[in-house]
């Protein structure tokens, strides 16, 4: 379900059993030293849509004026499924943007997820109040009252966001054209899908560019794997091989689907975040890319492709220093039905696979052909929705074709939206890739992962990852004179 790329963006690199900074420690969004930045509080409405319910919450945001010219623009980063990283009011590719143009930026943490905390707990009937037309009515809400108290109501609002956050960017002008002037919605999935088997077809793809046989190699590890798990005499192997913390248990579909999903994570993380350089976010691990994974599986003195396949899982784990995996679904479950703002999965896990189920889907499932890995097919997903909060996959699916009603999917109806598209990401599959109208155009970009131009630059970006950046400029600027 991992989406994530900014400011919290982007979970749905996550699928329903993925959401990376649970299962790795906070490794996606623990602020680097020195990126603090102060925090502050706005009091946003529970529930925008219905005018007798008075109650209110705080809602955490942080601001940087150091390049606000006045009389300039006003940006805003949207937060997405995961904690608001404060590092992005020091780096990032938006600052120099706000640079050149004068602007004063705000980044706004989404509700339910990071401090942003609208109820006193995650239980279903309190994850009501949570989704993507709540969060917009939060976004138009928290721009109306800055701009009064601030006076700056007068001022052109350009919204930005990445992965989940990139479609609130193109929704927000979208819903709210009197209150948003521009946007930039990079690497957005704009059509609700509930089965997303694309995804892992372009997971193919990206490893293909690296290496024919790469994803050739992964497919006969994975499959090698899923026959192996059908033997419970090989389970003793496996914990030793995978370094597991318990010992295997195979009594379920969903307890092989769910093994054999987090170990795919491994290469599914890899590719939607290759060569990003998300180091000044404090990820770690951003080392391990495309090339280091396909040069593991085409190692022929490393044994057959399971073996490469356990190497690469044990690299993961060096990278992430963890001493074991933890493969139970059980456990999974546990951590994911806990509803306590205090419990494992509240960094947004179990938000986020709630929205997945109550508006998205995005379920990565392996029912393509054409793809490297085997055994977590749609079904063992859209069972999770009812297990964690009783939806059933009838319900998933109208919500979905609901979502896609409200926001117009592909057919979205707008002005001055820009869709940057990493062709490395897999959730290209699911955006604007080609321009709809000179009005929003999209802008494609050869070689790159998700959200890759709304990290800072450096020297040994691809060029057209530097020329998508100052065309990004230049299209602002534009708009701007509007
Ligand atoms: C387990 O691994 C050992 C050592 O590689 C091997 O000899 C043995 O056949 C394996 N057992 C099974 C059941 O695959
Ligand atoms: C990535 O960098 C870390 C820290 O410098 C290092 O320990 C690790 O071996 C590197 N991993 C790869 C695959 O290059
Ligand atoms: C292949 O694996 C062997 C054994 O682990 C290692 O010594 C060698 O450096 C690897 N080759 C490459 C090209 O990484
Ligand atoms: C939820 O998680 C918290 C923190 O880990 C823990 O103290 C609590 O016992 C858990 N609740 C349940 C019902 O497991
Ligand atoms: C689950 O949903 C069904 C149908 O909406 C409802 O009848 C039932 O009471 C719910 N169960 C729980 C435990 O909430
Ligand atoms: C976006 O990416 C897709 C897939 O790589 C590519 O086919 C398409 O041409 C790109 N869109 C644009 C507008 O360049």
């Amino acid at each position: 379900m991992a989406l994530r790329c900014v400011a919290a963006l982007s979970l749905l690199a996550v699928a329903a059993g993925r959401f990376q900074g649970f299962r790795r420690g906070n490794v996606l969004h623990d602020p680097p030293q020195g990126a603090e930045s102060e925090e502050l509080w706005f009091t946003q409405r529970l529930d925008h849509f219905n005018g007798a319910d008075s109650r209110v919450w705080k809602q955490r945001y942080f601001t940087n004026d150091a390049f606000y010219q006045p009389g300039g623009p006003v940006f805003l980063m949207i937060g997405g499924e995961g904690p608001a990283n404060p590092a992005w009011m020091k780096e990032g590719t938006w600052l120099t943007y706000a640079k050149e143009v004068g602007a004063l930026c705000f980044l706004l943490e989404h509700r339910f997820y990071g401090k942003s905390h609208p109820t006193t707990d995650l239980s279903t009937s309190s994850l009501r109040f949570l989704s993507s037309r709540q969060a917009l009515a939060d976004l138009a809400h928290f721009r109306t009252v800055m701009a009064d108290s601030l006076g700056l109501s007068n001022r052109k609002w350009v919204a930005f966001g990445g992965s989940y956050p990139g479609s609130l960017a193109a929704w927000f002008r979208l819903k709210f054209p009197h209150l948003v002037h521009a946007a930039v919605a990079t690497s957005a999935p704009l059509l609700a899908t509930v089965n997303f088997p694309e995804y892992l077809e372009v997971v193919w793809r990206s490893l293909a560019s690296e290496s024919a046989d790469c994803p050739v190699l992964v497919k006969q590890a994975s499959d090698a794997l899923a026959e192996r798990l059908k033997d419970p005499k090989t389970f003793e192997n496996i914990t030793k091989d995978f370094k597991l913390c318990s010992p295997l248990q195979i009594q379920s579909e969903s307890d092989s689907a769910y093994f054999l999903e987090t170990l795919a994570g491994n290469f599914m993380d890899v590719v939607q975040y290759n060569e990003d350089n998300r180091g000044f976010e404090g990820v770690q691990g951003t080392n391990v890319t495309i090339k280091v994974l396909c040069g593991v599986m085409g190692n022929t003195s490393m044994g057959d492709p399971y073996s490469r396949y356990v190497a690469v899982a044990r690299l993961m784990m060096d990278t992430f220093s963890m001493k074991c995996l933890d493969s139970s679904f059980n456990n999974y479950v546990r951590d994911m039905t806990n509803t306590s703002w205090d419990g494992p999965a509240a960094e947004g896990g179990r938000q986020w696979v709630y929205q997945t189920c109550s508006e998205f889907g995005f379920y990565q499932s392996t029912d393509s052909p054409n793809q490297p890995f085997t055994g977590f097919p749609l079904g063992y997903q859209v069972k999770q929705c009812a297990r964690f909060y009783n939806i059933s996959a009838e319900e998933v699916a109208e919500a979905v074709a609901q979502t896609n009603e409200y926001y117009g999917g592909y057919n979205i109806r707008s002005s001055r939206i820009v869709f940057p598209n990493g062709s490395v990401d897999p959730w290209h599959a699911l955006g604007i890739t080609q321009d709809i109208t000179a009005e929003l155009p999209a802008v494609f970009i050869k070689g790159t992962a998700h959200c890759a131009n709304m990290y800072p630059a450096r020297s040994q970006d691809l060029p057209q990852l530097s020329e998508a950046r100052d065309h990004l400029l230049l299209l602002l600027q534009q708009w701007l004179k509007r």
